[in-house]
């Protein structure tokens, strides 16, 4: 959600930017043309209390919907990602209301039996698209929700992996899946029972469970600015793996 913010809100602009109109939920803004939608709303006044979280693209909360001038067609795009064109007409939607499940993980296998009941609606899909096509991270929706079809939960999480859950698909969807759920439910079957297991990640956490790094973390917490930066600065750096694939650090007592 984006509210009017009062007084000026200051915005970048260098004297050879042009400036290009665009519609904001109906209201003909100029703004620079080189900006994002989001930091072009922000340039005109608005200030995000919801619908932006991390804005570099990745947590899907700034999903936005605009028609570029002379088009009848409505596209989306993330308003951090997406810089504004002469005549978009543009309006946010920081929430999509889909039905999210509740389901307790441990309780499920990983298999189309486990899928189809939490969400039955999955066997609705007509295989029109319209949900890939809207996605604004240009992830194949449609291929996913088919892989879930045919039971392959690897695949529905490889093909979904970049999705930022802004719900998109499922606004979009003549059949009102909520693909976006159902993927995360892929991911998380995915994660917990078929992922190959990282042995050495296990043994990590059994060291910090046991303690392994307490005394290092207390030192570090008791730094002040200056030294934290200082060792910052001369850290050791890891090469490449392919430059020196046998390198260890010069302090081993935390391996
Ligand atoms: S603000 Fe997080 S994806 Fe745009």
């Amino acid at each position: 959600m984006a509210t009017k913010a009062r007084g000026k809100v200051s915005g970048k602009k260098s004297s050879e930017t042009r400036m290009i109109p665009i519609y904001i939920m109906g209201k003909k803004y100029e703004v620079p043309e080189t900006l994002t939608i989001l930091t072009a709303m922000e340039y005109a006044g608005y200030r995000h209390i919801r619908g932006c979280g991390c804005r570099g693209g990745i947590c899907g909360a700034c999903a936005t919907v605009y028609r570029l001038s002379g088009e009848y067609r409505l596209k989306f795009g993330l308003a951090c990602q997406t810089v504004v064109a002469p005549d978009m007409y543009l309006a946010q939607i920081p929430f999509v209301p889909a039905n999210k499940a509740i389901y307790d993980i441990k309780k499920l296998t990983p298999d189309i039996n486990s899928i189809g009941r939490v969400y039955p609606d999955l066997y609705r899909c007509l295989a029109c698209n319209t949900c890939s096509k809207a996605c604004p991270m240009g992830i194949s929706v449609m291929d996913y929700v088919q892989a879930l079809l045919k039971g392959d939960i690897a695949e529905c999480a490889r093909l979904s992996h970049s999705c930022t859950m802004c719900g998109i698909c499922a606004l979009r969807c003549p059949a009102e899946l909520q693909q976006f759920h159902m993927a995360m439910l892929a991911r998380r079957l995915y994660g917990r029972y078929l992922q190959p297991r990282a042995r050495h990640l296990e043994k990590r956490v059994k060291q910090i469970k046991e303690g392994k790094f307490d005394s290092m973390m207390d030192e570090i917490m008791s730094l002040n600015n200056h030294e934290l930066k200082r060792r910052y600065a001369r850290r050791e750096w890891e090469p490449e793996s392919y430059e020196n694939p046998d390198w260890q650090p010069e302090e081993t007592k935390y391996l």
